[in-house]
């Protein structure tokens, strides 16, 4: 090898890039978006509001919140031929996995997101179709898995009220669309709205780095999201509360498989690469379930079973040790559950509110014209040999 290279398996030591969008303190248990406190902008800004400040750096006017809502508006229609893909889905194939090939098939409808050195109208142009298509993809999927049929954009309707509409919906009735619920999607898009360089993110970058176009390199980042050990988790957890309650909510007999290096079981929604400290979010998230489950008058086990594991799992020496605290995972899918979701499209929904950090992150990583991703490796494996025939093998 010409020079040295320092190996650092997972990336767990090394910075890829630098970024001024999201800002983390592991230690503090600290996230701001472009300097605002996450308690800030979860309490008192929506979620569009934030996409806005994370893609342009700052927020918006009233003015320019107005103009980039009507700019959406305008595009929150999907091509119609692409109800051709959605057709050729197995009803009940898993959600991401029709959510990535579908974000990556807008490509075929709008030739200016092909270019590998677009104008910035044209990069803003592909930018705002995808945030303003991604609520009708992602309801459309929700439509499909009910085999109900599909409600068309309602464009006078704000983002996520429109969002929750075409998914809770009917064609034939205007339904009311309950204020809390609308101010719980909120809060969680915010929450999931971008997170530095993890997993998805460091792949839409690594993609993007190919001067790859914008919706391929999302559907990337959505594919990396789908694994139980990343945006998986939030489906990973709810299955595993259902498990414990079924299994007598024997809380400390998981908690000793989970320690238990020889068996694979995780808990899952708990620790993180960079927080060892609470996760900020998940805070936010556990008080928003109790306020929201208040609202909604439901009463749901999993989420005494949860608050019981974390209390144990707390006061546990192995997970104290390794500074393993509950993450945005945890609390998230009881929530998403409560809000009517079924459990296959909560990392959909992780998607849903990651899309604009991805999408700053991918404008970032352009504009700083950053070269193209290509790590190296430490060789271990064979080195001369020569070729032998078959018949010689
Ligand atoms: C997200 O990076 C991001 O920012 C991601 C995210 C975002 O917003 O984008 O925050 C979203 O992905 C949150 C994480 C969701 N994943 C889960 O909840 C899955 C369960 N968690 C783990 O798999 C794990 O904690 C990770 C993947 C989150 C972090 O893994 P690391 O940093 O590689 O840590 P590790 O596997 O080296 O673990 C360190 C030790 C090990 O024990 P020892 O070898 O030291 O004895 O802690 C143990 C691990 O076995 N450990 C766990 C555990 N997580 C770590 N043991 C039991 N249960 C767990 N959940």
């Amino acid at each position: 090898l010409s020079g040295f290279v320092t190996l650092d398996t997972g990336y767990k030591n090394t910075g890829c890039t630098k970024s001024a969008i999201t800002f983390l303190d592991g230690e503090k248990g600290i996230l701001k978006y472009r300097g605002y406190g996450i308690e800030e902008l979860a309490e008192k800004s929506s979620f569009i509001e934030v996409a806005y400040l994370l893609i342009y750096g700052s927020l918006p006017t009233a003015d320019q919140l107005k103009d980039f809502q009507f700019q959406i508006s305008r595009h929150t229609l999907v091509h119609e031929d692409m109800k051709k893909f959605f057709d050729g889905f197995p009803s009940k194939s898993h959600p991401m996995g029709q959510l990535c090939s579908l974000v990556c098939s807008l490509s075929a409808f709008y030739p200016e997101s092909l270019s590998p050195h677009p104008t910035k109208e044209e990069q803003n142009l592909t930018i705002i179709k995808l945030l303003a298509k991604m609520p009708t993809i992602v309801s459309w999927i929700y439509k499909k898995s009910l085999g109900h049929p599909i409600v068309y954009p309602q464009n006078k309707l704000d983002y996520v009220s429109n969002y929750l509409n075409m998914t809770f919906g009917q064609r034939t009735e205007e339904v009311e669309i309950d204020p809390v619920v609308v101010s719980a999607m909120n809060t969680l898009l915010i929450l999931h709205a971008d997170h530095e360089q993890n997993c998805s993110t460091s792949t839409v970058r690594i993609v993007g780095s190919s001067e790859c176009n914008l919706y391929a390199s999302i559907s990337a980042g959505i594919s990396a999201l789908w694994g139980p050990l990343h945006g998986g988790a939030n489906q990973a957890v709810i299955e595993m509360l259902e498990k414990i309650k079924n299994d007598g909510g024997d809380t400390e007999k998981w908690i000793a498989k989970a320690k238990d290096k020889n068996d694979p079981f995780r808990l899952m929604g708990f620790g993180h690469r960079v927080y060892k400290n609470f996760d900020p979010r998940a805070k936010i998230i556990k008080k928003a379930c109790d306020d929201i489950l208040d609202k909604l008058g439901i009463d749901d086990p999993v989420l005494d079973i949860a608050k019981k594991l974390e209390e144990v799992a707390l006061s546990d020496p192995y997970f104290v040790e390794r500074k393993l605290y509950p993450n945005v995972d945890f609390y998230s899918g009881i929530i998403y559950r409560a809000l009517g979701f079924p459990t296959d499209m909560f990392t959909v929904l992780f998607a849903l509110g990651r899309l604009p950090g991805w999408i700053a992150q991918w404008k970032e990583m352009r504009e700083n014209k950053e070269p193209i991703g290509r790590p190296r490796q430490i060789y271990i494996g064979e080195t001369d040999r020569a070729f032998v025939g078959i018949g010689d093998r």
